[in-house]
Formats: C-alpha cells, sequence, structure tokens
C-alpha cells in the first residue's frame, strides 16, 4: 500500500524540473533536445524521492527518444513500492515548434499494478468522466457513443466536443463526429491532457476523448481517471505489420477491450502534470525578470480524489542548475 503522505506532491517537483529544463527549448525546433533536457532533470528529481520506485511505462522507443527506460530503478528505494509511468514531454513535438499544450507527465500506482503493452506503441482509445462513465462503448459505432454521452450528460448533441489527434488515421473518425451533430476539438499533440479535460469536471469544453495515440499515454491516462472518477477503454492497434506481429508474439490478444482497471490494477494512483508551453490543462513556465521563473502543475489522487493545482516559483538558482545540469551545447542560456 502507497501510504497516507501524498507523494503526488513529491512527484511534482520531478515534473517541474522537467518542465523548467525544457522550457527554454521551445520553438528552437530541435525535439530531442527538449526531451533529453526533460528526461534528465526528472530523473535527478526522482531519485530523490523515498519511493522504491520502477519505471513500467519509459517514454520514447517509438520514437527514439531518450528515455528513462523500462524496468530502471528511481527513488530512494526506502519507501513504497511503485510503478511509475514518465512522459517527460508529452508533446515534442508541440514543444520544438513553440506550440501551447506541450505538458511533462508522471504518473504513479502500487508497485505491480500497471499494464505494460511495450510490444506495441499505439492504442485506440476512449475516455470521458464520471458522468458518462457508465454509457461508452469502444466498439459501437462514435455516433451511439456521442448520443450516449449527451443524455448521460442532459445536453444536446450540438453541445458534445470530441477531441481528437488530427491525425489522418482519423479521418473516418471526425466525420462520424460531425455527421452525428457534435463538434470535434482537433489537436495536434497530447492526448493524455486532451482526456484528462473530457474527464474533468470543471472543464465543460470537451466532453470525450476519442481515437488512437500512444500506448504509454493510454496508461498515464488511466491513472488520471482513477483521481477523476473517468474511464478509459482501450484496445491495441499496431499501426504496422511489424508491430503486430510483435504485439502478437509477446502474447497479447489485440480484440480484448482493456478497461481502465486493466491498464491499472490499483486504486491507489497518483498524477502529476506540469506546463511546459502555455496550455489548456495547465499553465507553462514563465521566466521571470529575476531569473527565477513560474510553473503551473496539476496533482491528482485517486485515493482522496484531491486535484489540486500548484502555482510555484522558483528560485534564479533553482532554475539555472536544472537548465545547467541538462544543457545540450549550442545555447547561450543568457
Ligand atoms: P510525444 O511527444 O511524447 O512523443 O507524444 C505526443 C503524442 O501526441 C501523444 O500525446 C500521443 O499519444 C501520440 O503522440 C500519438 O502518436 P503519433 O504522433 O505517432 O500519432
Amino acid at each position: 500500500m502507497l501510504s497516507n503522505h501524498n507523494l503526488g506532491l513529491d512527484l511534482m517537483r520531478a515534473t517541474e524540473a522537467a518542465a523548467l529544463a525544457a522550457a527554454r527549448w521551445a520553438g528552437r525546433g530541435q525535439k530531442e533536445s527538449g526531451d533529453g533536457a526533460a528526461v534528465g532533470a526528472m530523473r535527478e528529481v526522482l531519485s530523490h524521492v523515498r519511493i522504491d520506485g520502477t519505471i513500467v511505462i519509459g517514454e520514447g522507443e517509438k520514437d527514439e527518444a531518450p528515455m528513462l527506460a523500462n524496468g530502471e530503478k528511481v527513488g530512494t528505494g526506502d519507501g513504497p513500492a511503485m510503478d511509475i509511468a514518465v512522459d517527460p514531454v508529452d508533446g515534442t513535438r508541440l514543444l520544438a515548434w513553440g506550440m501551447r499544450n506541450s505538458i511533462a507527465l508522471l504518473a504513479g500506482a502500487e508497485g505491480g499494478s500497471m499494464y505494460n503493452p511495450k510490444e506495441c506503441f499505439y492504442m485506440r482509445k476512449l475516455a470521458v468522466g464520471a458522468d458518462a462513465a457508465d454509457v461508452i462503448d469502444l466498439e459501437a459505432p462514435i455516433g451511439d457513443t456521442i448520443r450516449k454521452v449527451a443524455k448521460a450528460k442532459g445536453k444536446p448533441v450540438d453541445q458534445i466536443t470530441v477531441g481528437v489527434l488530427n491525425r489522418d488515421r482519423h479521418q473516418q473518425l471526425i466525420a462520424d463526429v460531425r455527421e452525428a451533430g457534435a463538434a470535434t476539438r482537433l489537436f495536434t499533440d497530447g492526448d493524455v491532457a486532451a482526456a484528462v479535460m473530457a474527464a474533468h469536471p470543471d472543464m465543460p469544453r470537451l466532453d470525450l476523448m476519442a481515437g488512437i495515440g500512444g500506448s504509454p499515454e493510454g496508461v498515464v491516462t488511466a491513472c488520471a481517471m482513477k483521481a477523476l472518477g473517468g474511464r478509459i477503454l482501450a484496445r491495441l492497434a499496431p499501426t504496422s505489420d511489424e508491430e503486430r506481429q510483435r504485439t502478437l508474439d509477446a502474447g497479447h490478444d489485440l480484440d480484448r477491450i482493456l478497461d481502465t482497471d486493466d491498464l491499472v490494477t490499483s486504486d491507489n494512483t497518483l498524477f502529476v502534470a506540469t506546463g511546459i508551453t502555455p496550455g489548456d490543462l495547465v499553465e507553462g513556465v514563465s521566466f521571470l525578470p529575476d531569473g527565477g521563473a513560474r510553473t503551473h502543475s496539476i496533482v491528482m489522487r485517486s485515493a482522496s480524489g484531491t486535484i489540486r493545482y500548484v502555482d510555484a516559483y522558483h528560485h534564479l538558482d533553482k532554475v539555472e542548475e536544472y537548465q545547467r545540469r541538462h544543457e545540450v551545447a549550442g545555447i547561450d542560456w543568457k
């Protein structure tokens, strides 16, 4: 069991560090550098958190990006056993292009409780909040789902908005959503933030998140859904023959619908995100005239259902420490 102490606040320091290290890379067109800085800073802070942590979901394999590797031990080793899923930059492209909504993410759950679909990079997903959790069905046509969600939320279909990653593979889905009378909100990257916004009781502008996105992000989303009382349904969705074969060889069932509880069996989950660039879920890092910086984070804990927003000021020395240590040659930060 995780203790009653809210480790989410300790883990938030790792997403703050990742965001502080990555934010200077915003708009510099270098995906790997921003990601590398975030990974380094996150790893460093995680090593001081009192957990016996194991990285179950380490981001990066899909893009061969720098990662906190699967199986890597994190934390001081003398606290509770925890599975950790990290995505030091969700939206590496958004960061590199200087666009909104790149965030540093981390989720935690009791040791041994996270699903690990490492052979398959993609999943088809459907995520909603508590008010519509019982009515979704991954196999039903999206129009039927939209009508049921609208009914559960007590609003007309034309007031339903579905978040969809703007990809060619979603052309039919987008057409079907519009055909049903609902609106789409297309986003360039970042389906975890979209799912959290769809499920968040205080963010009424998005009702559903649907479509194919990263598998690691699916597990992170499940940890968030547990804290929000929402639900994610998913099915592995390999996008190439090679990925499909590898997934089958590893014994995965491609027809199986994975519910929130399959993605993370523990009811004791933590979800933490810090904005890197300005965003809809959380604001991004602002660098201040005195050399310090402000970060904005969201910390959620399923055991209590608490959702905290943390607005933090970081002293110049700390900001420089994270950035210098994870500096990549070629940028003069001054
Ligand atoms: P990264 O920036 O961490 O690579 O992920 C961004 C992202 O948009 C995820 O939020 C999403 O799940 C996935 O990529 C979708 O994959 P693809 O860009 O290959 O469609």
